[in-house]
């Protein structure tokens, strides 16, 4: 173990309701790490003063969330692809005092659905539902994936046009109120709007057009089986749980600031981060 005591941490507003201090305390501890990894509440007015502030502290890395991840996207002093492609940071790395912009959603979406014993159907459409930075995310792991045909569908068209051009999806867009009949033939669906969290709205979609052998991804993770997930398990379909892709997007960033191999995603942590 080393002397020196490594420092991370996790900047958003509000920040209480974190996750990632269980995910990197759990992971340190497994692999012997003498370091700390803190909660900070940072207001959106006092962002720049902040990271100074943490970088004259000795900090080697944080994690970005609401609402600073596209405000920190522009403080970076360089970035990754899936940051620039994404338009948001949610994990820097501070070398000598540069600000090194990183977006490891992507990679979490994707390991998750990977680390899920389901097929990948990558020659028919993937549907996606939403148009804001999750689906972003989402657009471009699956791009990176090798899944060339995706239906975006968002209640607010507009955005789903634009994000569909940003990524030049040649299926382009479906609006929300043909969200069902887009289901016929697709290989894949994907909830990345908040329909269906606990204390919002619910999801109203009803499956029937879908596929028996689609996988159904939920990235929603309060609850882990949501109702999407019900409906998709009772008539047949693989799902795909939303919590793996919080602990994933979380092994990059601990591998860059403690110098280790990718952490393990394992039985353990998935049960200590939902709090069961
Ligand atoms: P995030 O960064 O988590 O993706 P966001 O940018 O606020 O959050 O995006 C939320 C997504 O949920 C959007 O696609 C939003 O649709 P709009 O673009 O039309 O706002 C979608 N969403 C939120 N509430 C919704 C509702 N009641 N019905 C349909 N879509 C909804």
């Amino acid at each position: 173990m080393a002397d020196t005591e490594i420092k991370a941490g996790v900047i958003g507003h509000p920040i209480a309701h974190s996750k990632s201090p269980i995910i990197h305390t759990h992971w340190m501890t497994q692999h012997d790490i003498f370091g700390r990894y803190d909660a900070i509440d940072v207001a959106p007015e006092e962002l720049t003063q902040s990271l100074e502030r943490l970088i004259e502290q000795g900090y080697v890395g944080l994690n970005v969330t609401l609402p600073h991840k596209e405000a920190v996207y522009a403080l970076c002093d360089d970035l990754d692809d899936a940051a620039k492609a994404i338009g948001a940071v949610n994990m820097l790395t501070i070398r000598n005092g540069r600000i090194h912009g990183y977006n490891t959603d992507a990679f979490g979406f994707i390991e998750n659905l990977k680390a899920h014993p389901v097929p990948l159907h990558k020659d028919r459409p993937a549907v996606v539902l939403g148009a804001g930075g999750a689906a972003r995310a989402v657009v471009y792991a699956l791009k990176k994936e090798g899944f060339e045909n995706i239906i975006l569908i968002n209640r607010t068209i507009e955005k789903a046009e634009a994000l569909a051009e940003f990524f030049g999806l040649k299926n382009g867009v479906v609006p929300w109120d043909d969200r069902m009949s887009a289901l016929v033939g697709a290989g894949l669906l994907v909830n990345t709007t908040a329909l269906g969290m606990r204390g919002k709205d619910a999801l109203d979609l009803s499956l029937d057009a879908l596929l028996v052998d689609a996988p159904v991804y939920d990235i929603v993770y309060v609850p882990l089986m949501t109702e999407l997930l019900k409906q998709a398990q009772a008539r047949g379909n693989p799902v795909v749980t939303g919590i793996g892709m919080l602990l994933h997007q979380a092994r990059p960033a601990f591998a860059a600031w403690f110098s280790t191999p990718l952490p393990n995603v394992d039985a353990a942590l998935e049960q200590k981060v939902l709090g069961v």
